[in-house]
């Protein structure tokens, strides 16, 4: 029998287990869905994900309570930020009740999603209502011919803004807005976009164009390294750079020298932050991943089908952690980036 009990002695926190290089447990990112309604080429290219792409199955996704299980037995172990994602969490039918799930546990502080934005207006009131804390969108461009040609499905800008004003007034802040930035594809769009959140209290983060999974093409040259793209700003509004607002976050953050707003960059490729690392994945289908560039992770789902106790959860996980070595943005090179990885839409951002 399956022990879905609310399992109160898995959630005080104890000492964040630590792994071998002594970092702490405390982001939980849950992948409800491998399937997404975009095709974004550095993510999801139609060229592989096309119609006969096989998604997981329904009976090979965690169930709400599996999912909640789980967290439980991360938050016992240090976890306190928890975000959704997919594919496109939005997607999976009834996540408002996950959310709500989620939300009751005691110990998670911050409870995300982070989407694409395209349900979000019809979705943001009953998200915000099921105990939601904010959200972050992925948006890559302002300009919609740009935009529309990233996203591989003709999605127009205006929709997505429009699920950013329907979140903000709801109070699903603050709001981030994820732009992934590519060489010769939107690097050029990167200071109106800039320009557009500076003053709305939204904050932008670049981000560096990763070498995940195996199947966007990546090239080193397609990168635009963080500096340069603070700089491309910096020329036309000044910036200065600000401390974190927590030890191991991953953007560098810089503020308007006007005091007009901030915005960051996440620099994987050229400021691997491994050194910090504090992120555990969870796939849909109930693995767990010590990195985003794991080739493979350890399958919770048949022990939880199995009849596993929550504290042989709770010792499996820990074991899982406690053993970790990961680093793989300190050690990219042309070897690694051929390696066989999990896809991102497979594990989430
Ligand atoms: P906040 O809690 O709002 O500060 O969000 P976050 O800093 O946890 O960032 P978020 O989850 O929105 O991540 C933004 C992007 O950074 C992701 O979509 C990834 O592209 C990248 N990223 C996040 N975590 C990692 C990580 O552990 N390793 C690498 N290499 N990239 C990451
Ligand atoms: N490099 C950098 N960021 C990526 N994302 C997806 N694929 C990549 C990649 N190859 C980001 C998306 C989204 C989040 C889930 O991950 O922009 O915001
Ligand atoms: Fe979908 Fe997000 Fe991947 Fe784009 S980046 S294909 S929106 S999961
Ligand atoms: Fe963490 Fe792996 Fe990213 Fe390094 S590359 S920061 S270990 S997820």
């Amino acid at each position: 029998m399956i022990n879905l009990t609310n399992g109160s002695d898995m959630v005080s926190h104890q000492d964040p287990v630590r792994d071998t290089r002594g970092r702490a447990l405390h982001d939980l990112r849950i992948s409800v869905t491998d399937r997404c309604n975009f095709r974004c080429t550095y993510c999801m290219p139609a060229s592989i994900f096309g119609k006969d792409y096989e998604y997981l199955a329904r009976d090979q996704l965690l169930s709400f309570e599996e999912i909640t299980r789980v967290a439980r037995a991360f938050v016992g172990l240090g976890v306190s930020k928890i975000r959704l994602t997919g594919g496109e969490p939005l997607l999976r039918k009834g996540i408002e009740d996950l959310i709500g799930m989620l939300a009751e546990i005691p110990g998670v502080d911050d409870l995300t999603v982070t989407t694409n934005a395209s349900l979000l207006s019809r979705r943001a009131e009953r998200l915000s209502a099921a105990g939601l804390d904010r959200v972050t969108v992925s948006l890559d461009s302002l300009d919609d011919e740009v935009f529309r040609r990233m996203n591989d499905v003709d999605f127009p800008v205006v929709d997505v803004l429009e699920g950013i004003e329907a979140a903000e007034s709801v109070g699903l802040t603050p709001i981030k807005i994820n732009c992934v930035v590519i060489r010769g594809v939107n690097d050029h769009t990167v200071v109106p976009m800039a320009e557009h959140f500076r003053e709305s209290g939204h904050i932008v983060r670049f981000i560096e164009y990763m070498d995940v999974g195996t199947t966007n093409g990546w090239r080193l040259d397609d990168v635009v390294p963080a500096r340069e793209i603070v700089s491309l700003i910096d020329t036309v509004h000044p910036v200065e750079p600000i401390e974190p607002n927590y030890v191991g976050e991953v953007a560098n953050r810089y503020r308007y020298a006007d005091g007009s707003g901030e915005f960051g960059v996440i620099a994987s490729v050229t400021q691997p932050f491994c050194d910090n690392c504090s992120r555990v994945r969870l796939s849909a289908e109930g693995s767990i991943y010590t990195c985003l560039f794991a080739s493979q992770g350890t399958d919770l789902r048949q022990d939880i089908r199995d009849g596993s106790s929550d504290a042989e959860l709770t010792e499996l996980v820990r074991g899982v952690w406690s053993g970790r070595t990961d680093a793989y943005s300190e050690h990219r090179s042309n070897v690694t980036f051929k390696k066989r990885k999990v896809e991102m839409s497979y594990i989430g951002g």
